[in-house]
């Protein structure tokens, strides 16, 4: 593993040459300000913050006003910044505040995290932009950074993955200069280390990062595990008199609601319903089809009945093989017929 001491001096050096340093919520050490910028923050990208920051300040310039206005007139001043549950908490927590701390916002990480929308990363942000406490962020960019730099395998948001990454950002606090370095971990995730195309030549750690010392810097940090998707297999009785297939409609909901498919089920099941009697049943290649959240295997038989029979059961239709795969059938059942209609050949 890289330094981690050298990573934070390099950080900090950088920062202080190259970070950000005319945000409006910087120079500022009032925690309401940081609190709330910290807040909007949370989902939204800087340039969008901004004005809305701005006006929200003009309206509620402290706490007191903030805990003292109406949650519709909080609603208003959010209207458009999205995930509104943050302007819930925000008003609920100015309440608090107010009501439990006599409008002074607490100042350690700890009891920060206790007040509503006040995460762990975000407590201590706070903590550290307004008071200069040593507190460990751990957003969604520092969190790609990290695993980057550090070579940190696995999906960040798993348990044991989430617990290192506390260990580490812990464990690379700086000695003094906590704003600094704070401000440039989130700098460095939002300006150099992106998502996207990491500008690693400008990079102030780059010596010394794992990512792109491998060329993973596309793979890491990794992505949240495909959850198993079910798999299910059914048969399809693909009955043919000649040049005809049967076809059913499908109820209107549930899968392939109202197209045309094969009936589907067990196969001398099907036949006896129906009254129908297949000199042959030939299995023909099974099919795989990927749902949104299930697998299907489709096990076609060809079963080839005497011309024009007679169906023992309404809601089913003739339809004539070569026009039967335009006949409105979904997807997987089209390669169906097609594989029918070589099978013919
Ligand atoms: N994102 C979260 N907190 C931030 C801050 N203080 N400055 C810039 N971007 C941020």
């Amino acid at each position: 593993m890289a330094v981690p001491n050298a990573f934070t001096a390099h950080l900090i050096a950088w920062q202080q040459v190259a970070g950000r340093h005319d945000l409006p919520w910087q120079k500022t050490r009032d925690p309401y300000r940081i609190w709330l910028s910290e807040i909007m923050l949370q989902q939204t990208q800087v340039t969008t913050v901004i004005p809305y920051y701005q006006r929200f300040l003009a309206s509620f310039p402290d706490v007191q006003a903030l805990a003292a206005a109406s949650i519709d007139k909080v609603s208003e001043h959010w209207a458009g910044l999205g995930y509104y549950a943050r302007a819930r908490n925000l008003h609920r927590c100015a309440g608090q505040i107010v009501a439990l701390h006599g409008g002074k916002f607490p100042e350690s990480a700890e009891q920060l995290s206790e007040l509503p929308g006040i995460g762990r990363s975000t407590a201590a942000a706070v903590a550290a932009f307004a008071f200069g406490q040593r507190a460990a962020i751990l957003d969604g960019n520092v969190k790609r950074v990290l695993c980057r730099h550090f070579g940190i395998a696995g999906f960040p948001g798993a348990v044991a993955v989430h617990s290192k990454l506390w260990e580490l950002a812990e464990e690379l606090l700086p000695d003094s200069g906590i704003e600094t370095y704070t401000q440039g971990l989130m700098d460095l995730g939002a300006t150099l280390c992106t998502r996207s195309r990491p500008r690693c030549a400008d990079c102030p750690v780059a010596g010394s990062c794992v990512a792109r010392r491998d060329g993973r810097q596309g793979e890491l940090p990794e992505a949240r595990p495909r959850a198993a998707v079910p798999e299910r297999t059914t048969s399809f009785a693909l009955i043919v008199d000649g040049s005809r297939l049967l076809l059913q409609r499908r109820p209107p909901s549930g899968l392939w609601g109202g197209l045309l498919v094969p009936p589907e089920g067990d196969i001398d099941g099907i036949l006896a319903r129906l009254g129908l009697n297949a000199a042959q049943q030939q299995p023909l290649p099974p099919l795989k089809h990927a749902f949104t959240h299930f697998r299907l295997t489709l096990q076609p038989v060809l079963c080839r009945v005497a011309a024009n029979p007679g169906i023992a059961e309404p809601g089913l239709e003739w339809v004539d093989l070569d026009k039967a795969a335009e006949a409105g059938v979904p997807a997987p059942i089209k390669k169906l017929i097609r594989l029918v209609a070589s099978a013919r050949d």
